[in-house]
């Protein structure tokens, strides 16, 4: 089975800087990455990432109903196309930059959509597909948005969002801070009820100190060893000769110097 690992946070909290870090890194190493994008990735997802942050109606809202099934419906064909066959893969590690824990944070925490109801169409969409480690960015909202530019000298209140762009076009950045807190604070309810499972990072330090805190989080994991050990002796059996860890290649003759 591949090694699945997400990475999860609020808006500004560096998470897919963290993730394309993380596949470049492994990449380094030799080890087969499949990265993935929520929204995004297949056909339908790119789509529906359009639909949700483009918002072809202008300033009109989609209900926070059919939002959730638009996000679920991007992660059952991501499932359904992509991880199903990826999971199964024994020397791979998948990537996520957001996973089905963004919808239990983002509609259910920050939207206030009922999590039990929530819970049965998250288990159908994933196909019960779920990461090994989830690492969690934490940041509080007030910093993190500073950083994508949404509060400038303390314009931002509780009740109101400081600008849009374009209509519609930044949908969850433009959200009220009392979302962007529900967000937060899902995501570490989230966090504290599955421990096992998540990691939560500070995600305030500079960007080098978090990416040591990734890279130690996933390289001590057991199985990251055994897919590096599984990659490793795929590369030993497409060597033409081998002797232990040292690989022979044979020589043309014009290599040979004759
Ligand atoms: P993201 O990829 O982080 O945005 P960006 O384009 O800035 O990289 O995610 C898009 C937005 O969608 C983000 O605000 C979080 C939100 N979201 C949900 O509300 N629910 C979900 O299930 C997912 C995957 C994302």
């Amino acid at each position: 089975m591949a090694l699945f690992i997400s990475f999860e946070g609020g808006e500004g909290s560096g998470k897919s800087t963290q993730a394309g870090r993380l596949v470049r890194a492994l990449n380094d190493m030799g080890v087969p990455t499949q990265f993935i994008h929520e929204p995004g990735t297949t056909n339908l997802g790119r789509h529906i990432r359009e639909l949700i942050k483009g918002s072809p109606w202008g300033r009109e809202t989609i209900s926070h109903e059919a939002e959730l099934f638009l996000f679920s419906a991007a992660r059952a064909e991501l499932a359904a196309k992509v991880l199903s066959k990826a999971s199964e893969e024994s020397r791979l590690v998948i990537v996520a930059d957001r996973y089905v824990d963004s919808t239990v944070a983002y509609q259910g925490y920050g939207r206030r959509l009922p999590l039990n109801l929530m819970d049965s169409v998250n288990r159908l969409a994933t196909q019960g597909i779920m990461p090994d480690l989830t690492l969690l960015l934490d940041c509080p909202p007030v910093e993190a948005l500073k950083r994508v530019g949404q509060i400038q000298a303390g314009l931002f209140d509780d009740g109101d969002s400081v600008r849009r762009d374009e209509a519609g076009a930044r949908r969850f950045e433009d959200e009220p801070l009392a979302f962007h807190r529900r967000v937060r604070s899902g995501y570490l309810k989230l966090a504290g009820i599955e421990p096992e499972r998540w990691l939560v990072i500070d995600g305030t330090k500079d960007e080098d100190a978090v990416f040591d805190s990734v890279w130690e989080a996933v390289t001590g994991m057991e199985k990251f060893r055994h897919v590096v050990e599984q990659s490793e002796s795929l590369e030993r059996d497409r060597a033409p000769e081998h002797l232990g860890e040292t690989t022979l290649f044979p020589l043309s003759g014009s290599q040979r110097g004759c």
